[in-house]
């Protein structure tokens, strides 16, 4: 069926997808189905799947990256939406979502969970899958196959995960597979008790040096992007301009060439702790307590359901009942 009125507001404001690469259909406003992806409304065809590619591209056409974290179909739905470049699959899932006390605890299991549920919702965004503690220090082996299960099994379309010079041969031998793998240096949540807690990386010469060194490392090992975190804004900015790969910034200051947030911390859903970097845009916490409290008081008062909410039936069918 052919659609002759004008998109819905929110479609008008976000899409097209402002850093997605335009399709083959430009033209074409058809309701479609695809397959896995439900009805393209109008105005999807014109938006193609970003690559790892096109996010390097984005670097060189001197375009800010965006990326959030979702772990689950709706928040994916928004931020796609939303045009989010990346949506990751962070493993941040076991603090924010499953109530763990850090990252160490998630498994691949729950990550490719999460993951099938974030790949139905992101129709643009690009998807990566962060590899849980343990699942590619093992052997190159393992990283290969577990890398491979969050693309065969949750559909993403690319791989990120911690450390430097340790895992030079592990990035190598994941890309080698043909896997797209975005790597992450500074505060490492992984390995957080070496790290000595959640803390600042890069501060002396040497430690920001050991950084700027296993950023050109990885990029010579094949990562498509570097993740930042927690590092002085002025290592960052050398890092960026020293590198041909992207580098997406998380408390590592405004000359990255992108940013990625913690979606839970960005919306005041998360407040065990928040780190300096994150900068709260709602308080989704304070209308979801209210929302629950209303729901509450209303039950309790016998003011919820109203007729409203209620479904009918016919007088004439329920005289015909016997009680
Ligand atoms: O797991 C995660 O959410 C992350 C971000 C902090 C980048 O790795």
């Amino acid at each position: 069926m052919e659609h002759h009125g004008q998109a819905p507001a929110y479609r008008r404001q976000a899409w097209p997808h402002p850093n997605a690469p335009v399709g083959r259909h430009p033209g074409q406003s058809r309701s479609l189905p695809l397959p896995g992806r439900g009805i393209l409304k109008e105005g999807e065809m014109e938006r193609k799947k970003i690559t790892p590619v096109d996010i390097q591209a984005l670097k060189a056409a001197g375009k800010k990256i965006t990326m959030l974290t979702a772990y689950d179909y709706p928040t994916a739905l928004l931020e796609d939406r939303a045009g989010i470049d990346i949506l990751l699959v962070g493993d941040s899932v076991g603090m924010t979502v499953l109530g763990y006390e850090n990252t160490l605890p998630v498994t691949m299991d729950e990550m490719i969970h999460h993951t099938k549920a974030v790949t139905r919702g992101a129709k643009v965004a690009l998807v990566i899958g962060d590899m849980p503690f343990m699942s590619y220090n093992t052997s190159e082996r393992d990283a290969i196959v577990n890398a491979g299960r969050f693309m065969k099994e949750g559909g993403a379309d690319a791989v990120k995960l911690e450390g430097g010079a340790s895992v030079r041969d592990i990035v190598r031998a994941i890309v080698k597979a043909g896997i797209p793998v975005m790597g992450h240096l500074g505060l490492t949540p992984q390995t957080i008790s070496m790290l000595g807690g959640f803390k600042v990386q890069g501060k002396d010469a040497k430690a920001a040096q050991k950084i700027i060194d296993d950023a050109l490392m990885l990029e010579d090992a094949g990562v498509f992007s570097v993740i930042l975190e927690a590092i002085p804004a002025p290592i960052a900015k050398r890092i960026t301009e020293r590198l041909t790969v992207p580098t997406i910034g998380i408390g590592a200051g405004i000359h990255c060439d992108g940013q990625v947030l913690v979606v839970h911390d960005m919306l005041g859903l998360f407040d065990r702790f928040t780190p300096k970097f994150v900068k709260r845009y709602v308080n989704l916490s304070e209308l979801m307590l209210k929302a629950f409290g209303s729901f509450r008081e209303e039950v309790s008062k016998g003011e919820f359901p109203t007729d409203q909410h209620s479904f009918h039936i016919d007088e004439k069918e329920l005289s015909k009942m016997s009680s």
